[in-house]
């Protein structure tokens, strides 16, 4: 069932993708959303429920069983005993519990609710499961370096076979929020900086997730969130306030989200943060204009755990009564966390201040999902402790965990062609924080996956080579804090190999939620450690570890080498050896542009030129847009990424006009010159020179991923038309404008690769 191997499909997935999204991008705002039917008993169910059975289906609380998992993951409240839900359970005061502990968890609670409560609704059980169950891959941004939305759906199917099993009906996930400033510790769960790029990852995982059939016992409903814009927050401070146009939301930070809507996602999840003065979760303009009015969704809209308490803190709502009010009559169909909906809805209605037509027609949507998902005919469907365990880490999953690996690792740069390296006849040094050992291997928003269950870097590194003698592990450094007699062991164990490894970076404390970073450097006793290393004359790769863009700096950025590695998840050692060893050639891109200084954040791609454009990358000139020293680009663009090949792009060809109604192909030979095999991810931009709202100064519009073997060319052609030059225009709506484009098909967002221009002309 899960096919593991390079597929041809899957080498060429982001071609298919992308050429069915230029084909016909109309469609976003044509397609139906996934319908949700109404089955015929669930109106008669609505009949007989009490006010407060009710608003229980409309709450969802965290998992105390266990010592309470979901709690300790998310410390804002206070966790309940598992005695005390069980009750709950056989009243009817919850529709279900989230971050839970598997299938004897969930046996026990929807024994409860199918024999002791009155009315016998099934419970809802649902998980972050983010980037993996048992089974871990690459925390989603590395995912998305490579570039193959095929391998998205393929991990999310199989995070979902995993954790239907242990009775997870649902998964807080994707998050498909652009992220555009690097501090924002949540990058990492995300597909990086590119409105593309993100699209079709988000579409990818939702499919994933969802599989063909919502009912099947290896299916989990998916849900995009944080809807919406959280990724945009000011200064990159997670939670913080986000202020953008309406042009800027419907360009940048809501396609992802269509994207998901129109690959069937039927949940939402608010976002914490307000929008231009007002918090997503009391948004109605968001939560029922945008979403079900001009969207067309037909799913329900979760609270971000306490997102309706929050509003009092936000300053919009004097009170928890007032803060359930306004969440609810905005759209938001369901209360995660706070349990205001059950404490406050029946006053509610009861004051007349929300209707209980409302109110019934949210019980409807919340039953008619769990109808959707199969629970109504078999609550226990996905409740199996057995195939739980059959299912957890499996074979195969753990070799797509390794493929997932090793296509998310990027090469930064490869002076002297220090990689791959030889598997014998080199003394190996590993030095750094994470050389070995089981910590920082999974991630961030890891709920179940076991570090014990992993491989570090040494076990990879000495499991690739012939002799494993040959390879010593000094750790040299704390993440953030020195180590006595640290760097002195460290520079010994350096002078005494032929090559260093230099593991080095972010903790997985360092991003994900909550962790936004002021200044996205290598802590300071690493960077102190890379320069005694560096001091030593010896080559050195340095291997990243990292959940979001670094500004790298001194020894880290001078080193020969460089991979970033982010967090890969349960064959962490083994997929980098994978590419250090040379049995697989590097194929990731950037998802998000390396800056070259911390201080550029927000530093994105696909930035405007500003009236005062810098005239040249090699001389900075006075009065133009630049920091000062520091050319207005990136260190290491979105796209970049080097392989073990030598590439080269030539033959640019494409007609130099593109008919209204017509299309433009454009084809240019891709070759590889050198004497490794190589994966190039071949990427097409545009950039409209003059429009009645200013344009970026490139915009990724279409990528094919392609496999050539040394000394392979191909001729790689896409086709545009009028419909992939639309953008958001004055009056806020889908326009284009006639005139001249820039196009270039290049290996990265500032690379000149071969270029052109055309003219669109009515
Ligand atoms: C996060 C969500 C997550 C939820 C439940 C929140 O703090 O923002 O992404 O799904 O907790 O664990």
């Amino acid at each position: 069932m899960y096919d593991t191997r390079i597929s041809r499909r899957a080498a060429l997935l982001g071609a298919g993708a992308v050429a069915a999204w230029v084909s016909n991008p109309a469609r976003a705002m044509l397609q139906a959303a996934a319908q949700l039917p109404v089955p015929a008993f669930v109106d008669g169910l609505v009949a007989k429920m009490t006010l407060a059975e009710k608003a229980g289906q409309l709450t969802l609380m965290p998992a105390a069983w266990s010592g309470g998992t979901a709690t300790a993951l998310n410390p804002a409240t206070q966790g309940s005993s598992f005695d005390t839900q069980l009750d709950e359970v056989r009243q009817g005061s919850i529709t279900g519990v989230f971050n839970g502990n598997g299938a004897e968890m969930a046996r026990r609670m929807q024994t409860a609710a199918m024999t002791q409560s009155r009315l016998k609704i099934p419970l809802l059980f649902a998980a972050d499961v983010i980037h993996g169950h048992r089974t871990i891959f690459p925390v989603p941004v590395g995912e998305a370096a490579s570039f193959e939305p095929d391998l998205a759906e393929r991990t999310a199917r199989m995070a979902s076979y995993e954790a239907a099993a242990a009775g997870i009906d649902w998964t807080f996930a994707p998050m498909v929020d652009i992220a555009r400033d690097q501090r924002w510790g949540r990058t990492m769960e995300g597909a990086g900086e590119d409105v593309l790029l993100g699209n079709l990852i988000a579409e990818a995982r939702v499919r994933g997730f969802q599989g063909k059939d919502l009912k099947a016992n290896d299916a989990m409903l998916a849900c995009a969130k944080h809807f919406a814009a959280y990724g945009a927050a000011e200064a990159g401070l997670d939670y913080s306030t986000v202020d953008v146009s309406e042009r800027t939301l419907r360009e940048v930070y809501l396609p992802p989200f269509k994207a998901a809507l129109d690959a069937g996602v039927l949940s939402f999840m608010a976002s914490f943060n307000e929008i231009s003065g007002v918090p997503s979760t009391g948004n109605e303009w968001l939560m029922r204009k945008l979403l079900r009015d001009e969207w067309g969704f037909e799913g329900f809209v979760v609270s971000d755990y306490t997102g309706d308490m929050e509003m009092i803190d936000h300053g919009f709502a004097q009170d928890l009564r007032e803060a359930a009010k306004l969440a609810f009559l905005a759209g938001v169909d369901m209360s995660m966390t706070s349990g205001f909906y059950r404490q406050h809805l029946p006053e509610l209605v009861e004051a007349g201040e929300v209707p209980v037509a409302r109110v019934d027609e949210l019980v409807r949507k919340v039953l008619a999902m769990k109808a959707r998902l199969g629970l109504f005919e078999d609550p226990f469907r996905r409740i199996d402790a057995k195939r739980e365990k059959t299912r957890s880490r499996t074979k195969a999953a753990t070799a797509l965990s390794r493929e997932a690996g090793r296509k998310s690792i990027v090469l930064l740069k490869n002076q002297g062609d220090l990689l791959p390296l030889p598997k014998s006849g080199k003394k190996i040094a590993i030095i750094g924080p994470f050389a070995a050992g089981q910590h920082d291997l999974n991630g961030p928003w890891v709920v179940y996956g076991d570090q014990a269950n992993a491989t570090d870097l040494a076990s990879g590194v000495r499991a690739a080579v012939a002799d494993k003698a040959s390879v010593t592990v000094t750790p040299g450094s704390g993440v953030e804090e020195p180590l006595a007699g640290g760097i002195e062991a460290a520079v010994a164990a350096a002078q005494a190999a032929d090559v260093v490894l230099l593991a080095i970076g972010e903790s997985e404390t360092m991003s994900g939620e909550a962790q936004s970073r002021a200044e996205i450097v290598m802590p300071a006793p690493q960077q102190a450690l890379a320069e005694a290393v560096a001091a030593t004359g010896k080559p050195i790769v340095v291997v990243l570890k990292n959940g979001r863009a670094l500004a790298l700096q001194g020894a880290v950025a001078n080193a020969p080498a460089i991979l970033v590695t982010w967090f890969l998840g349960t064959e962490t050692g083994n997929a980098i050896a994978d590419v250090l060893f040379g049995a697989y050639s590097p194929s990731a891109r950037l998802p998000c542009s390396f800056p070259r200084s911390p201080g550029q954040q927000p530093y994105y791609y696909a930035h405007k030129q500003t009236g005062r454009p810098n005239p040249s990358d090699d001389k900075l000139e006075p009065y133009k847009a630049h920091y000062r020293g520091i050319p207005n680009k990136a260190l290491y663009p979105f796209g970049h990424g080097l392989t073990y090949g030598v590439i080269e792009y030539t033959d640019l060809q494409a007609a130099p006009k593109l008919a209204w109604d017509g299309d433009l192909s454009v084809s240019v030979r891709v070759s590889n010159r050198g004497k490794r095999a190589a994966e190039e991810v071949v990427q097409l931009y545009i950039r409209d020179r003059v429009a009645s709202v200013t344009r970026p100064v490139r915009e990724l519009k279409a990528f094919r991923k392609l496999a050539l073997a040394p000394g392979q060319s191909e001729t790689v052609t896409f086709k545009l038309r009028r419909d992939l030059l639309l953008f958001i225009g004055r009056d806020d709506k889908p326009t284009v404008e006639p005139g001249t484009f820039d196009l270039w098909v290049a290996p990265s967002a500032e690379a000149e690769g071969v270029h052109t221009t055309f003219e669109l002309v009515r």
